[in-house]
């Protein structure tokens, strides 16, 4: 589909940076978002747009509304909202850094930088646990039904839901566990990636089983690893055709229904939350018709 962020779909990415805004001058928004709309949307770049933004226009994107923080069996999961979102992809980190500085200086009258990760692919797509991320992620036409809406209207079909988190990992925790209850932990056998049947119900895989859930609560995973100084850990990005299915399975990992916490809050918690909604594009630009803009 031509309408769409391409950035969402073409998978893996070397390197990538991660850009948060708010709104710095109420003035001078409407300027700087016909700015970031003049520019030529890429495979390099995916953008989102905050509840916060569309509030401050007056607007609302059917389906976009702001994570709502959650708790389970002593674990808290923050939400801290933005305007606006920004996934630099590409293979040159001066290269990504200077695209990050262009976007930031289009977004300056209105907007201010609040937040930056930087991210890196780790071996063939693994979290810095030692573990593949994106085996069971929906591909090719399934990848588009689970990300991309459809069948609501010019303006919102080619768009696109996404939940970000960053996680930040405590790796003596992990170093302390053996590789059996690690293995545990997800649910798979770091040795091969082989899922196994006797995983306990607190498994990451078994909480997360996409098929698992009614309706089933496919979504596509773009998550990469980050690091500065000594702390790491992932920024998990999931795009879907609804937050739902994200709900769905975190809530799960929650254990809101069956009281079961997934094992990998022993070894890592995220440290923000948030969802924007990607807008689709239009003659190779953002289209934010949606918001009659
Ligand atoms: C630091 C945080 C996380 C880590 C390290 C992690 C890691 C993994 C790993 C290693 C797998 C197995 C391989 C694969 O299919 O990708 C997996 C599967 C999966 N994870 Fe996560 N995950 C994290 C957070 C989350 C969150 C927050 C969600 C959603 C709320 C989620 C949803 C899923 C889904 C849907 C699957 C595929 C399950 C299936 O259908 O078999 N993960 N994750």
């Amino acid at each position: 589909m031509q309408n769409i962020q391409a950035g969402i779909l073409v998978e893996g990415t070397k390197l990538a940076r991660y850009l948060e805004f708010s709104v710095d001058s109420e003035a001078d928004v409407k300027t700087a978002l016909q700015a970031l709309v003049a520019k030529d949307v890429t495979e390099n770049m995916v953008v989102g747009i905050g509840q916060s933004l569309l509030d401050l226009l007056g607007k609302n994107v059917l389906g976009l509304r702001t994570m709502q923080a959650k708790t389970g069996s002593g674990i808290e999961l923050p939400s801290t909202p933005a305007a606006i979102w920004c996934w630099l992809r590409g293979t040159d980190r001066g290269e990504i850094f200077h695209r990050s500085r262009q976007i930031e200086n289009i977004l300056a009258p209105g907007f201010a930088i609040t937040n930056v990760i930087d991210s890196f692919q780790y071996d063939a797509n693994r979290d810095l646990s030692g573990y593949e991320d994106g085996t069971e992620n929906p591909q090719g036409d399934d990848a588009i039904h689970a990300a991309i809406v459809q069948d609501q209207g010019e303006g919102l079909d080619g768009g696109s839901f996404v939940a970000v988190q960053q996680w930040l990992h405590d790796f003596e925790v992990l170093d302390a566990m053996s590789t059996k209850q690690q293995d545990d932990a997800i649910g798979r056998h770091i040795s091969d990636n082989e899922e196994f049947d006797e995983a306990p119900e607190s498994a990451h895989v078994k909480r997360s089983a996409q098929e698992n859930f009614e309706p089933e609560a496919f979504m596509l995973r773009r998550s990469m690893p980050w690091a500065e100084g000594m702390d790491a850990g992932l920024v998990f990005v999931a795009f879907g055709h609804s937050f739902t299915a994200f709900e769905m399975i975190l809530d799960h990992m929650l254990g809101k229904d069956d009281t079961v916490t997934d094992a990998l809050f022993t070894f890592t918690r995220p440290v923000s939350g948030a969802y924007f909604w990607c807008p689709p594009v239009k003659a190779g630009k953002l289209d934010l018709g949606a918001i009659d803009f």
